[in-house]
């Protein structure tokens, strides 16, 4: 049967994001938003390229949440993004409001969906979203790890000299300065980069993939990015749409998984039809775990600030 995703938020991410799920044929589309015709406008344009891009599915714009009934998947990337200067904290308390509202929302017209939490900053948001939507914790995952490690395989292929898809490599943890781009596992076709790489220039690398997001929005001033963003959320909804066992890094709930209890945090994932079928588990170095137990000091200090 064909598959129904919604995508709240019609902003720049909503919209890519949306444009990579009529493109990858996932299923039918609604794209959803606050703003009158904003959603309907950009739904419509991209309906019509459907003969262009051989797709078939069909995308309709809404402001009216009856017509995301029955999604199979809910992709929430309503909030304000980031300007330059912003933390993805200082933007907490006005998307916790945002992403309650957009979860209540969804989860009544859609009881049994998968949900996807996008917007920053993700981890406490797809916590927020988690404690109103009342979903069993393999049914909602933040999207965060899939972006970082896209960022972080880019930056090893380029300075490699190799192409980016036979780059292996993960960041886990907080999608924040905190973020744990893994060294260690990283590498080209099963050959660690730290045979192809000097040190300085995997630190380098490192430091670039944490201040990924930022060196984005330094760029553009009025926002943050969405290309990367929106494909990131479309390829775990992808994984879920078509049962694929996929591992990919995804903000889990945690539940003394690497030793952590009661938050989300960026693991690997193996993605199926049921959602998460398991978290990936595996023993980390000291530094590691050190830096992952950093991430979740942030991410608490960050869902304390949510107040649920
Ligand atoms: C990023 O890392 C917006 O947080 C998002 O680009």
């Amino acid at each position: 049967m064909k598959k129904k995703i919604t995508i709240i938020g019609a902003g720049n991410v909503g919209a890519t994001a949306a444009h990579w799920a009529m493109a990858r044929c996932l299923g039918d589309v609604v794209l959803l938003d606050v703003m009158e015709g904003i959603p309907q406008g950009k739904a419509l344009d991209l309906w019509q390229s459907g003969p262009l891009d051989n797709f078939s599915g069909k995308i309709i714009g809404s402001n009216d949440y009856a017509d995301t009934a029955d999604s199979d998947v809910v992709i929430i990337t309503a909030g304000l993004a980031r300007k330059p200067g912003m933390s993805r904290d200082d933007l907490l308390a006005k998307n916790v409001a945002i992403v309650k509202s957009c979860a209540e929302s969804a989860i009544k017209y859609s009881p049994n969906c998968f949900m996807i939490v996008v917007t920053n900053p993700i981890d406490a948001m797809v916590y927020t979203a988690f404690k109103v939507s009342g979903l069993p914790r393999h049914r909602i995952v933040g999207m965060a790890g899939v972006l970082d490690s896209a960022r972080y395989r880019t930056f090893l292929a380029d300075a490699i000299g190799v192409a980016p898809q036979d780059v292996s490599a993960m960041v886990m943890g907080i999608h924040g300065d905190n973020m744990l781009p893994l060294v260690r596992l990283a590498n080209v076709a099963g050959v660690p980069v730290t045979e192809l790489l000097p040190p300085e220039k995997i630190a380098e690398i490192v430091k670039r993939t944490q201040m990924g997001g930022m060196e984005i929005i330094n760029q553009l001033k009025t926002g943050s990015a969405f290309y990367t963003p929106g494909l990131a959320a479309i390829e775990m909804a992808e994984a879920v749409i078509r049962d694929s066992r996929r591992v990919l890094p995804c903000a889990a709930y945690l539940d003394g998984e690497f030793g952590i209890r009661g938050y989300f945090l960026g693991v690997p994932v193996v993605l199926c039809a049921r959602g998460i079928e398991r978290i990936v588990e595996f023993s980390l170095m000291e530094e590691e775990q050190r830096a992952l137990n950093e991430s979740v000091q942030a991410v608490a200090k960050q869902v304390e600030a949510t107040g649920l």
